[in-house]
């Protein structure tokens, strides 16, 4: 007879059903696919906010959503845990490079104060900090050019740590030795594992929550560049024409809108001109 006392406990899975409520809420709500095969993710997950809650399993989370609890803030907490975060700095840098090289030079010449950005998916704000870094660096030789940032995102855990500035040492890697020295800031105490962004950096970006699906996003029409990179691949073609579409309202003439490497506006009805790969200006 086996030994009960030891086998390990399996925890309960989520049922078909309740899966398939979940994977329709968090599309819904968030654009994003959930397939059969994102349950066993999905499950993993949500363990922790099961614990958090002192809930029995998954089922009873499913019970607590629906039925018992505050619909609309636990959905805030779901949506954190069904979002893929993963990010990095200078992530695809030849879009950093075209700014730098073309779209800011031409910005300088024509005479601009100010560069409007805004990082639209940003996840924890590697990427609203690299360009901040870029804009910086720009700004070593066009003092006359400022720079706003906005970063937004669905996700209120990657926000707060956004807004926190800090990161673990193996994230900066990407960041070019000079720029670790003029805008990271890191502890002699080797047991400090956490690299600041300087204060200076900091104070140019701003974190809110933004949710992609709604139909008006409460921000500015007249950004220069709006970043929205590796966040369509997970939403379907109509939810992609339609978020893309919405971006493009607050794009000002002239300005670009810059997808992640394996997205395209290409075939979508847009006011914009693909000007290098996975870059398009508004015309
Ligand atoms: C894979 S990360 C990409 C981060 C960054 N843009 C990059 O390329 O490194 C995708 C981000 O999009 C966010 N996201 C997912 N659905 C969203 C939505 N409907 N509205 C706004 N942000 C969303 C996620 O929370 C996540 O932080």
């Amino acid at each position: 007879m086996p030994n009960l006392a030891y086998a390990p406990v399996q925890p309960e899975p989520l049922s078909a059903r309740n899966f398939a409520r979940l994977a329709s809420v968090i599309q819904e709500a968030s654009g994003i696919k959930m397939p059969a095969a994102k349950k066993t993710m999905l499950e993993g997950r949500l363990r922790r906010r099961v614990v958090a809650l002192g809930l029995a399993d998954l089922n009873a989370y499913c019970d607590y959503l629906f039925e018992a609890g505050d619909y609309e803030a636990e959905l805030i907490h779901l949506l954190n845990v069904a979002t893929t975060n993963k990010t990095d700095f200078f992530r695809e840098p030849a879009h950093f490079d075209f700014m730098t090289k073309i779209a800011l030079p031409d910005l300088a010449a024509q005479g601009r104060r100010t560069v409007k950005i805004w990082s639209a998916a940003a996840s924890i704000g590697a990427e609203a900090y690299t360009l901040a870094m870029v804009m910086e660096e720009f700004r070593r030789t066009e003092r006359g050019l400022d720079y706003t940032i906005l970063a937004t995102d669905i996700c209120t855990d990657v926000l707060a740590q956004a807004a926190a500035g800090r990161f673990p040492k193996a994230m900066i890697d990407p960041v070019p030795m000079e720029l670790r020295k003029r805008y990271l800031l890191q502890s002699r105490d080797p047991a400090v594992q956490d690299v600041r962004i300087a204060p200076s950096l900091r104070a140019k970006a701003a974190f809110a929550r933004l949710n992609l699906m709604d139909d008006h996003y409460p921000v500015d029409d007249d950004y220069d560049f709006v970043f929205c990179r590796n966040i369509l691949i997970y939403f379907d073609k109509p939810t992609q024409e339609r978020v893309l579409a919405n971006l493009c309202r607050h794009i000002r003439a002239g300005g670009y809108l810059v997808l992640g490497h394996s997205e395209s506006a290409i075939g979508v009805d847009l006011p914009v001109m693909a000007v290098v790969n996975t870059i398009f200006q508004k015309v």
